[in-house]
């Protein structure tokens, strides 16, 4: 199966609470049908915090397969692990600091040196664990990568008008905003395709007019762009969904 923004179909919840406890389960099922490592890109913002405090809470935390778990992050900023404005930070005070997760399963994006460099050795990195230097289909990379939207179309780090957006080859690329702050390191459009499942976390009534434009097809949208082997999956509230009733379209 490929899908992409206007083909994944959307679970609409209540509120974003219900986003993030439906997410905790279904990246808990996932994670215990397979056998083997559990390869999960993290993804920043505020319902995502709220997954990973719920996955270091119970019943989750005991449940999760921490040990098979690998963790990468779908963009960073380029700032110290330990900023206030870091992904990495907010994983790790939310979930990583309070479950059993081997500290090599935790993969941040570098963010020392260089910014070109750091990405070329994140991708070293993917590499490493797919074993191999290219992407082959129907061997995915990742078996879940998280994404958000923001209001002006991006995911990860990918913003509008900027060069990573034509990346073909790299699995890993800089990124600099026209309009939000920091040098960012992402994963590329390429990189995202190879997953099992894609999953859009969008919450709240700022995000309704975006997520219909993206979900319409609309090619000034980074996120319009995002495609990936297996299934994409939109975990929209009501709000971000325009829609009142909780019903799916
Ligand atoms: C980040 C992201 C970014 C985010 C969107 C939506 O680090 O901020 O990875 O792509 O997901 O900006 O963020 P919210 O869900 O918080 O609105």
């Amino acid at each position: 199966m490929t899908q992409d923004a206007t083909s994944g179909r959307a679970e609409i919840l209540a509120d974003p609470e219900a986003v993030a406890q439906r997410t905790a389960e279904f990246l808990t099922e996932q994670a215990l049908a397979k056998a083997g490592p559990f390869v999960l890109a993290l993804s920043g913002g505020s319902t995502p915090k709220r997954l990973y405090e719920i996955l270091a809470g119970s019943p989750y935390a005991a449940k999760f397969p921490w040990d098979r778990v690998q963790l990468f992050y779908g963009d960073e900023r380029f700032v110290p692990p330990d900023d206030e404005s870091s992904n990495y930070h907010m994983s790790s005070v939310a979930m990583l600091s309070k479950v059993p997760v081997p500290p090599a399963n935790v993969h941040r994006m570098p963010t020392d040196g260089d910014p070109a460099d750091a990405a070329r050795r994140y991708q070293r990195d993917l590499q490493t664990q797919y074993r191999a230097e290219t992407v082959e289909s129907g061997r995915p990379l990742f078996d879940v990568v998280l994404l958000g939207l923001g209001e002006n179309g991006h995911t990860a780090s990918l913003f509008p008008g900027t060069d990573v957006l034509h990346e073909t080859e790299a699995w890993v690329a800089t990124c600099v905003p026209h309009d939000a702050p920091h040098t960012r390191l992402t994963l590329t459009y390429p990189a995202i395709a190879s997953s099992r499942y894609v999953l859009f976390l969008v919450a709240g009534a700022g995000k309704a007019e975006v997520v219909a434009k993206v979900r319409g097809g609309d090619k000034a949208q980074p996120s319009t762009q995002i495609t990936t082997e297996g299934e994409l999956i939109w975990m929209l509230d009501r709000a971000a969904a325009g829609n009142a009733t909780g019903a799916d379209d």
